[in-house]
């Protein structure tokens, strides 16, 4: 079904990618084998490759005191992910381990979009 277009198999180069909501749902292994293919398809860092991942960073509760309806919300997302796809709701380390297991060498979240982060990950 997905043979044109299959992010598994090959993207498009780019001088960035830009994957909104695109992995979440996939487990850690195949979100790996994706970061791998964004990071074949983008330059170096140094020439200004990038991938900016727009999805959710989990919050630690102990650092959101207050906001108890964000962090509810966060984790009916889990389960919804977990009840009907392969995937999770991930927090900063979870996403520091797919980064590094695909290879790339530094990321910087920017979380300014309610729920949702910008993740920036360089090569
Ligand atoms: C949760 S939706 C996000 C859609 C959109 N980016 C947004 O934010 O509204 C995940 C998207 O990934 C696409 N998708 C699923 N498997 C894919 C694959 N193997 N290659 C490329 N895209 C895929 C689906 O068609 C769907 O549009």
């Amino acid at each position: 079904m997905w043979e044109l277009g299959d992010m598994f198999k090959f993207i498009l180069y780019a001088d960035a990618i830009l994957l909104k909501m695109g992995i979440t749902c996939w487990s850690d292994e195949e979100c790996i084998k994706i970061l791998k293919k964004c990071k074949d398809a983008i330059p170096s860092k140094e020439k200004g490759g990038k991938v900016i991942i727009i999805d959710m960073v989990l919050m630690d509760r102990n650092l959101e005191k207050g906001d108890d309806k964000s962090y509810e919300t966060q984790l009916f997302f889990d389960m919804l992910m977990m009840v009907h796809v392969f995937g999770k709701e991930r927090n900063q380390q979870d996403w520091a381990k797919l980064i590094s297991g695909a290879g790339f060498s530094d990321y910087n979240i920017i979380p300014i979009l309610g729920l949702r982060s910008i993740i920036e990950v360089f090569p």
